[in-house]
Parts: structure tokens; sequence; C-alpha cells
């Protein structure tokens, strides 16, 4: 089998995971905990980190940080992880949805003026299987409606978005490090993984300081035991920021790989009928998180189908997202009642993504490109 992720683990992060079991320092005190902070805020050009245990909870804490009223809406794409759409209502505020773009399959820039209304606080674009957003437009918005930017980059390490807004100096930019606050997921698949890890990333002290209490139990440093706020324990151990440590030493090489296997799948897959491939605008450079295919609706065949015929062949792939407004789970809340959203209920029937792990080998490749074929033939 061919497996959708296999990380790329090394000597480095056997060394430094080692150096925590020898030392002791193997909870949540540890400094490998700051060194990857900084080293990942600075990565993607920020000031502040702030680990956590995994990403959805990193959405969780930045959308706290907002300080929302109950009723509050964040604008969110429907197509995404259900992480993005719970941040928002564990914080008692309103996820309010758009439709996906059908080039980049993030959401539909175009769509979210129309979705602003008084109550509209947040806009959470998440850059999905490794392309950025197109953020101008939305960077534009937040401006003038005065709304802040919670980035989901769970998917984006080290993508770049060309930034060309009037009265900013146009250039590449990093994904991660523009609005309010960023997130990130560091989960196996993730380009840098820590097996379960987060971070939220911010330029604003007093967001970062919020971050920081929430993610401890909001104790306070004068007098432990005693709290003005209710936090959570949402802390990412040294172990885990030690295999950070140790990835963001060859992120580049990481990154390069990414882009390298994306290439390589777009060299021996276009020309295929019947499948659309993952684009990359002029003003992005995907990293490729995962690569997906989506089945042309003239193909007498959707993606569950085309994953049994895949798995036959030794090829494990996973489907797309299911939009939000399709989740049972939000239906019984009341929310996104008779919603639809044209491309993200055809993305989620037609598309899935193939191996796509650091991993993996020009040989692999090419067995899943030839199955690719097979299965449309
Ligand atoms: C876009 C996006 N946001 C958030 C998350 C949540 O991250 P985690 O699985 O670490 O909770 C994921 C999941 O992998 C994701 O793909």
């Amino acid at each position: 089998m061919i497996y959708v992720n296999e990380p790329s683990l090394g000597e480095r992060e056997l060394e430094l995971v080692s150096e925590c079991v020898r030392t002791g320092w193997i909870s949540s005190a540890g400094k490998f905990i700051n060194q990857f902070e900084e080293g990942w805020a600075t990565y993607c050009e920020r000031k502040y980190g702030v680990a956590v245990c995994n990403g959805s909870v990193a959405l969780q804490v930045a959308v706290a940080g907002l300080d929302l009223q109950p009723g509050d809406e964040v604008i969110i794409p429907t197509f995404t992880i259900i992480s993005c759409a719970t941040a928002v209502t564990y914080n008692g505020a309103v996820p309010v949805l758009v439709d996906a773009d059908p080039d980049t399959w993030c959401m539909d820039v175009d769509q979210v003026k129309g979705k602003i209304t008084p109550r509209t606080r947040a806009i959470m674009p998440v850059h999905l299987y490794g392309h950025p957003v197109d953020m101008d437009l939305l960077l534009e918005l937040a401006d003038r409606h005065g709304l802040a930017i919670i980035e989901d980059a769970a998917e984006a390490h080290g993508a770049l978005y060309y930034s060309a807004r009037e009265g900013d100096s146009p250039g590449w930019r990093r994904c991660g490090g523009f609005g309010a606050l960023s997130c990130f997921s560091f989960y196996a698949n993730k380009l840098v993984t820590t097996g379960e890890g987060g971070m939220i990333l911010t330029d604003d002290p007093q967001l970062a300081e919020k971050a920081r209490s929430l993610r401890n139990l909001c104790f306070q440093p004068e007098r432990r035991f005693f709290h003005e706020e209710l936090g959570f324990n949402f802390r990412m151990t040294n172990l885990q920021a030690a295999l950070g440590v140790a990835q963001l030493e060859r992120m580049d090489e990481i990154v390069a790989r990414k882009r390298w296997l994306g290439e390589q799948y777009t060299l021996k897959l276009q020309g295929i009928p019947g499948i659309r491939l993952p684009v990359e605008k002029s003003w992005a450079r995907s990293v490729f998180w995962m690569y997906g295919l989506v089945l042309a609706e003239e193909t007498e065949m959707d993606a569950t189908q085309m994953a049994l015929r895949l798995k036959g062949k030794g090829i494990e792939t996973r489907p797309f997202f299911l939009g939000m407004h399709e989740q049972p789970a939000f239906h019984k809340a009341g929310l996104f009642l008779n919603e639809h959203y044209p491309v993200a209920e055809r993305l989620a029937r037609q598309g899935l993504y193939l191996p796509s792990g650091l991993a993996l080998s020009e040989t692999q490749i090419d067995l899943v490109c030839s199955a690719v074929q097979e299965t449309l033939q």
C-alpha cells in the first residue's frame, strides 16, 4: 500500500527528542518550546508564537482572543475542516459561510463582501491543500470594516503569497504572516510535524499574552491558583517542540521537496482526460500539502468510487472536505439550514487527494499516476 502520508523523521529529531528523555524535560516546560515558538514566528515573519497541543485549539484560542459577544459573526469558507467552524461556535459566535473558488478550492474572496453585516467581527481565510487564499481583497475589506483576520495556515507551511495592495510595498509574503492572528497545525501529515501540535502567531503583544494565558488554564504568575478568567490546558510538550525545532532546521528542504512532489504529479498527470489538477496562481507559491484531483462532471465516477478502485491497486487516498453547510451536527444546532454552495458540494463529491507524504519516492509517484490513468480508462 502507498499511504497518503508517511512523515520524514531523521537523526536530528531522534537526537533532540532523546535529549528531552535524558534530561527529564518531557512536559510543557523546557527549552524547545521557546525555541520552536521563536523559530516558527521568525520563519513566518511574526513577532510572537504560542505553541499549543493541536491546530484545532490554536483556532479556538485565536478566536477567543477577539472577545466576541454572542451573535457576533465570523466569515469562514464552507469547504474546510470542521475545526474552523467549531472554533467560532465554541466561542459563542456564529460562523457565516462562503463558497469555494473553483480554481484554488480556497474561499471565494469575491463572496466575502456580500456576507459582511453589522455583527461581523472577523474573517478566517484557510489556505487549502498548500495553496494560498487571495489575501489582498480580504485585507482591504478587513481594514475598511474594522474586522480581524484569523489566518488558518495549517496546510500551507512555507507557502508564499504575492501581495500587491495599494499603500504597501508589493512583494512575496509568507502564509501565516497576515492579519491579527494566524494558526497552524503540526499533525503528522503537515509539512512540519510534532506528532500532534499547533501554534498561534501574532504581532500583537496583548493577543500573544492572552493566548498564552488561555492555553495554561489562565494561571496567574503572582497568584497561581487564583483565576480571573477561565482557560484550558492546551499546552504543547517539550518532546513535541523538540521535533518541531529539528524540522524547522530543514524547512527549506521540506518546502522544496513538497514543491518537487507537486511538480512531478502535475507533469505526469496532465493531459489525462476526466480530472482537474491543482492550480498554482501567478500570485501564489503553493507547497502542495496534499495533491488533490477533482473528477470532471462527465466522468461516470465519483471520488468514492475512484478511491475504492485506487485502493484495489494499493493506493490510499482521502476524500476532500464535506462543506460545513452539509454537516448534520450543525443542522441539529439550527445552523446553515437550506444553505447551498455548489462549488463546495461538487468538490466534496468529486475530489480526493493522492499520497503526498515527504517520504514518497519518484517510483511511488509513477505507480500512483499509472493507477490513476488506468482507473480513468
Ligand atoms: C486547514 C486546517 N485547519 C485546522 C486543522 C486542525 O488541526 P489539528 O488536526 O492539529 O487539530 C487542520 C487539520 O489537520 C486543517 O487541515
